[in-house]
């Protein structure tokens, strides 16, 4: 897989390219990363990449011809929905970015990633060209860099090869919930010790206890996972959540709350 980064700050992916998984990646050919200085492609001697916006307001707007020229010398064709390439624009404005659309992006061959910075982008080029807007969460973010970057990770590691089979399988066990508490050596730290069930040697209590501690922090800090969509979970989760629901109304009743 090819994934092409346009932006006006290649400098900013250069430790990001280089380290842990996706350094070794690209290193072992898994995958190529390209980046493209969309002030190459300007169009005058100063390089200007920006201008004021049509109708007037703070800010400034990418212009057309030069992401144009960059986005066509790197394989993208004008006009979806022929373009050969998926052209994936990040602006905090786009569709939230989620695991399924990372798994959908995984497959492609290429794939061509459009940076916004300042106001954002011209909606020319975005008509012409993008075959996609995502943002990676509610805030502002200076720019769509950081965005790609968390873009690149996420497919990434979803590439054969790339990590090993067993921590993908881990995850598509708690596929839906968030992610149980972990601990490593020592036993005892500070006085705290590990959970014995995790020194117990009882593999299927462990599982058991990670399943009902992964559903425990996703009831806490993302109920609304657990909400309507919980045909997503395995029956065992539900059945599980449902339990556990059950003993804090039962708690809640004790308590005289
Ligand atoms: Cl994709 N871009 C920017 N500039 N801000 C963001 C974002 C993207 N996603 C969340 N915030």
């Amino acid at each position: 897989m090819t994934i092409t980064i346009l932006t006006l700050f290649p400098g900013l992916f250069d430790g990001f390219l280089t380290s842990s998984i996706l350094g070794r990646a690209i290193a072992r050919g898994l995958i190529d990363v390209r980046l493209v200085d969309i002030r190459d492609y300007a169009m005058d001697k100063h390089r200007v990449c920006d201008d004021a916006a049509y109708g007037g307001g703070p800010g400034m707007v990418m212009k057309a011809e030069p992401i144009a020229a960059a986005l066509e010398a790197n394989g993208a064709k004008l006009g979806e929905p022929g373009n050969a390439l998926k052209v994936v624009y990040l602006t905090p404005a786009g569709r939230p970015y989620t695991q399924a659309i990372a798994s959908e992006l995984a497959k492609e061959k290429g794939l061509v990633l459009l940076c916004g910075r300042y106001e954002g982008v011209d909606q020319r080029v975005i008509d012409a060209f993008v075959t996609d807007e995502v943002s990676i969460g509610d805030y502002v973010l200076s720019g769509g860099e950081v965005a790609a970057m968390a873009v690149v990770d996420s497919i990434v590691r979803l590439i054969p090869g790339v990590i090993t089979g067993v921590s993908l399988e881990e995850e598509s066990f708690a596929a839906g919930l968030l992610e149980y508490p972990h601990y490593t050596r020592p036993e005892v730290f500070r006085g705290v010790k590990v959970p014995d069930v995790l020194v117990s040697g009882h593999h299927e209590k462990i599982r058991q206890w990670r399943l009902r501690k992964s559903i425990e922090k996703t009831m806490r800090f993302r109920p609304e996972l657990l909400g309507s969509d919980k045909d997503s979970l395995p029956a065992e989760a539900r059945e599980l959540f449902k339990k556990i629901r059950e003993e804090g109304v039962e708690n809640e009743r004790t308590q005289g709350a």
